[in-house]
């Protein structure tokens, strides 16, 4: 699958079949984060895999409710870890790179994810510090998404987006 291909088609899934991932795609889809770009190449991200249902469940209930991420075999909680930014880049670092940095990781594994034929949605509305105390996060680990990876049990329809006419401009707003 081309890139064209999987930015095309990747769809937001909430709905997981119960089988296993294969560990060596699940290694795949990690290493397409682990290869994103990053501010200095500090490299900010930092990955958590879960597989067990007490650790899903806490996500679950941190993540609002959203039972479907306990659904998915494994759960990558994507962080940022603040000081390898902020070493460099001070408070920029801290407050906007390392957040950047890790969401392009989250992105690169979605894709990454759905052409090895998985479905994944970025689950960003949670309570951070719950997701950082069912990870026993440090405190300069901030939780930036909960990513369930698992096979697709449903076919969801592209989702509307504005039209290059609407967000391009030329030279100035
Ligand atoms: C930063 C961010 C946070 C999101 N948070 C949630 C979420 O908490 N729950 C959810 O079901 N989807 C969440 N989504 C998925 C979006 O709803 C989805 O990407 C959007 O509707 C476009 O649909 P598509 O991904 O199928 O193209 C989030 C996406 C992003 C980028």
């Amino acid at each position: 699958m081309d890139v064209f291909e999987a930015i095309e088609g990747r769809r937001s899934v909430r709905s997981f079949k119960p089988d296993q991932i294969d560990e060596k795609d699940l290694e795949k889809i990690l290493d397409a984060g682990r290869l994103s770009p990053s501010a200095g190449n500090c490299q900010p991200w930092e990955f958590v895999v879960i597989r067990d249902k007490t650790s899903k469940q806490k996500l679950v209930l941190a993540a609002l409710g959203q039972s479907f991420v306990a659904e998915a075999p494994v759960v990558v909680v994507v962080c940022a870890n603040i000081h390898r930014s902020s070493n460099r880049y001070g408070r920029r670092g801290a407050e906007l790179y390392c957040i950047q940095d890790t969401a392009a990781a989250i992105q690169n594994m979605l894709l990454a994810a759905y052409a090895l034929g998985y479905g994944t949605c970025w689950v960003g509305a949670f309570d951070e510090e719950a997701v950082a105390r069912a990870i026993k996060a440090p405190p300069s680990i901030r939780p930036v998404g909960i990513i369930p990876i698992g096979k697709p049990a449903e076919k969801p329809r592209a989702t509307p987006r504005l039209p290059l006419s609407k967000i391009v401009r030329e030279n100035q707003f």
